[in-house]
């Protein structure tokens, strides 16, 4: 696949972190599950980044991949649509991380903010480590493996999509440079023949002299339109406008996650180490549990006193999950009195089980076939092992490496 392609791939993935809950669901999961319909989607699980911060508890990250691959399953990630794997069972991951630790500048890594933050934040554990270090430049191979031009993540993963682009920046400028590189531009302009060889000319100018985005755009159209050129030529020109070399490895963008903020049963947002989760696949008995013994307005004592939704997590719930005549029936009685608590949580406790019959429903099949899951996983990091070779392939042979 050219680079000038690939800017329809899409490339995720997640730590396992075991089973997931509604926050997921509602932040990244959804956004999958649209996505794998309009583009071409790579997902993975990230066990390896797991590893650099749970490297004295190995054992525990096997469930957790399996876990999470099934809630992916189960909320409607489809094989069929997606290609789905497993970091570590694609090892071309490590040779390009590797190799791009060859022209990674120390202070980059240093810089990314996460980096410091994640070191205070765990206190507990020791992460002046190498591989911690890496661990925005392993995202970064993961991502240019695929030359993937979309990358769906939250808000806190954005500096590490910035720093990918550098890095492909960096190497395209070191290695995208063959010899001749301007006389085959050229050449290449030349085969589009006069009138696109001119307006490429004029758009390039424009972009290079005047930092017009919107030419830049619109010479890469153009160049997707071309049916007369290679798929060499193809990137060359798509480089030349920025007037570097060749692209080899395409700059992703962030395809930043609708910011979702599913607030978990004490009103703060849901995760897993506020223990306020519901999880992805609970059983209905033990949701209805949690959603009863939410905390109201801790100013209405007896049913008679008058509530506040604005003081109330159950209330942010409501915002999620229900309609607007809901929650105006909610917000009338809460603050007259005229329902009482119990009564306001039952809608949400419907809701939550009939969103989660058919997660449950769906999960039950894999749980049941754990081959199954093994052979969609298979499929996936085949596939995946055929992409990432092909780039390494040509990664290696511009970084000099392609004898055997
Ligand atoms: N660091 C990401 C997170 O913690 C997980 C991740 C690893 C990732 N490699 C990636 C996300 C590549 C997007 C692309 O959420
Ligand atoms: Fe909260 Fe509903 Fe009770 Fe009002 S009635 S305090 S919104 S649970």
């Amino acid at each position: 696949m050219s680079s000038v392609e690939s800017q329809q791939r899409v490339l995720s993935g997640m730590r396992p972190t075991g089973r997931l809950h509604l926050g997921h669901y509602h932040g990244v999961l959804k956004n999958w599950i649209k996505l794998q319909h309009e583009y071409e989607c790579f997902f993975f699980v990230a066990d390896w980044h797991a590893l650099t911060t749970h490297y004295d508890d190995p054992l525990s990250i096997e469930s957790s991949v399996w876990d999470m691959v099934i809630d992916w399953l189960a909320a409607g990630v489809n094989p069929g649509s997606a290609t789905l794997f497993i970091q570590s069972r694609v090892p071309e991951h490590a040779e390009l991380h590797l190799l791009l630790s060859m022209m990674t500048p120390l202070g980059w890594l240093e810089r990314v903010p996460s980096y410091k933050d994640q070191q205070e934040k765990l206190r507990e554990k020791d992460l002046a480590t190498y591989g911690f270090l890496g661990y925005p430049l392993l995202q970064s191979a993961d991502i240019l493996m695929y030359r993937a031009g979309l990358v769906p993540v939250g808000q806190d993963q954005v500096s590490h999509i910035e720093i990918t682009r550098e890095i492909a920046r960096r190497f395209n400028h070191l290695y995208g440079r063959e010899p001749g590189f301007e006389d085959q531009a050229e050449a290449a302009i030349a085969k589009m023949g006069k009138k696109n060889a001119k307006l490429y000319r004029s758009l390039r100018k424009r972009f290079l002299e005047q930092g017009d985005e919107a030419a830049l755009d619109t010479a890469r159209a153009l160049l997707k339109e071309q049916q007369n050129i290679s798929i060499g030529d193809r990137e060359r020109l798509y480089g030349y406008i920025e007037g570097g070399g060749k692209v080899i490895l395409p700059e992703p963008q962030a395809l930043l996650t609708p910011d979702a903020k599913m607030p978990g049963l004490d009103g703060q947002k849901m995760s897993k180490s506020y223990n306020n989760t519901i999880g992805l696949r609970e059983d209905p008995d033990t949701v209805s549990l949690k959603i009863r013994r939410m905390q109201t307005d801790p100013a209405r004592v007896r049913r008679t006193d008058p509530g506040d939704p604005d003081k109330c997590p159950v209330w942010q719930l409501h915002n999620v999950y229900s309609d607007e005549k809901t929650r105006d029936w909610v917000q009338q009685g809460c603050r007259s009195a005229g329902i009482g608590c119990l009564d306001c949580k039952k809608p949400l406790e419907d809701v939550v089980i009939a969103e989660q019959a058919g997660f449950r429903q769906r999960a039950l099949e894999y749980e049941n076939n754990p081959d199954l899951v093994r052979s969609i996983i298979n499929d996936g990091c085949e596939e995946a092992r055929d992409a990432a070779r092909d780039t390494l392939d040509e990664v290696r042979r511009v970084m000099g490496l392609s004898y055997r």
